[in-house]
């Protein structure tokens, strides 16, 4: 999909008089302000309607734009060198004079930063001039989105623009990973997998508790479509109609729907097409969700995590919107 460089201007304009842009990233898509302005900023919390002790991520075009932001160790550097451009961000020590807007960080003396892969992303990067704060572009709680289509259904009308990359090819946010302290920490499973990340710095700690300490936006319920969902089903349930979720070739029968995330059980494709479908399930009017059981290794343990998140219980804005 080409986008023609008039759009791309009318986008980086947007950007540097303080709106929002959506823009596609190899992840998801993501909810583009200019970090260094307060009021652009302010706005991405007010459109996703985030809470705004949840930080976010910045985006930059390169190391030397990631430098001037933060303090880079060996750590950083190693994987940077490793994962960047890519599905990695890396939470950082914040240099006080980067000039990036507090909001960003909810105060938080680190800050998220991450170089994306994605030639739209990098060509927005290069025209706005501006770092860019960028938190999934879908409302709170609910799934992220993989094309342009799922950001307009849910933030349409809160953007000055939605650029269109088509379907993103990764498909789950990024793997988030703590190098602010000793020792490095996995704050969320994500696009690159943690084996990858610990055959370079050694062994990630995962956080006790949970991530949702140490990565404030890690909250139980999140990614959650509309439908409740059902994780490990290896059979349907007697009473009641569920739509399934399957992955790899044996898919037990008797659902009343079924959508693959991977016909041959390959857990990329599967990323690929994880939000997607729980969307796409949720918008046929599925009573429930059952998942089947899904491999923990590689991006298994992103996936599994944000099908945990969707299967947690709702926090009661999102419960109000379930179907009776
Ligand atoms: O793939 C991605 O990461 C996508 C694309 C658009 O880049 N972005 C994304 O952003 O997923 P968001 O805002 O949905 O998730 C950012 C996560 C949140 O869980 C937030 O709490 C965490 O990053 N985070 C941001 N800054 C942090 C910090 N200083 N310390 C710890 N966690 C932080
Ligand atoms: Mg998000």
């Amino acid at each position: 999909m080409t986008t023609p460089d008039s759009e791309l201007a009318a986008a980086a304009a947007h950007l540097r008089a303080g709106r929002l842009v959506a823009f596609p990233t190899e992840t998801v898509y993501g909810l583009g302000a200019d970090a260094t302005n307060p009021a652009a900023v302010a706005a991405i919390y007010a459109a996703k309607g985030r809470p705004d002790f949840n930080p976010l991520i910045v985006h930059v075009p390169d190391l030397a734009a990631a430098g001037a932001i933060a303090r880079l160790d060996g750590r950083a550097e190693r994987l940077a060198a490793a994962f960047w451009p890519g599905a990695l961000t890396m939470v950082l020590p914040l240099r006080e004079d980067a000039g990036i807007a507090p909001r960003v960080t909810a105060g938080l003396d680190t800050i998220a930063l991450r170089i994306p892969a994605h030639p739209l992303a990098r060509a927005l990067l290069a025209a706005a001039g501006r770092p860019l704060a960028g938190p999934s572009a879908n409302p709170s709680g609910r799934v992220s989105p993989t094309t342009a289509a799922h950001v307009r259904d849910g933030l349409g009308d809160k953007v000055a623009m939605i650029l269109d990359g088509g379907a993103c090819p990764v498909g789950l946010e990024s793997t988030i990973v703590g190098l602010a302290g000793e020792p490095a920490r996995l704050l969320r499973p994500g696009g690159v997998p943690a084996e990858a990340i610990e055959a370079l710095i050694g062994r990630l700690e995962r956080p006790a508790g949970g991530v949702a300490v140490s990565a404030p936006g890690m909250l139980e319920s999140h990614y959650a479509p509309t439908a409740p969902v059902r994780l490990d089903a290896t059979a349907p349930l007697a009473d009641r109609p569920e739509s399934l979720l399957a992955f790899g070739p044996a898919v037990p029968a008797g659902f009343a729907r079924v959508l693959s995330l991977s016909p041959s059980g390959d857990l990329e494709e599967a990323a690929r097409n994880l939000f997607a479908h729980l969307r796409r399930l949720d918008e046929d009017g599925a009573a429930a969700i059952a998942v089947m059981p899904i491999p923990g290794h590689g991006l298994g343990a992103a996936i599994n995590d944000r099908l945990r998140r969707a299967a947690a219980p709702r926090p009661r804005t999102i419960q109000n919107q379930v179907q009776p």
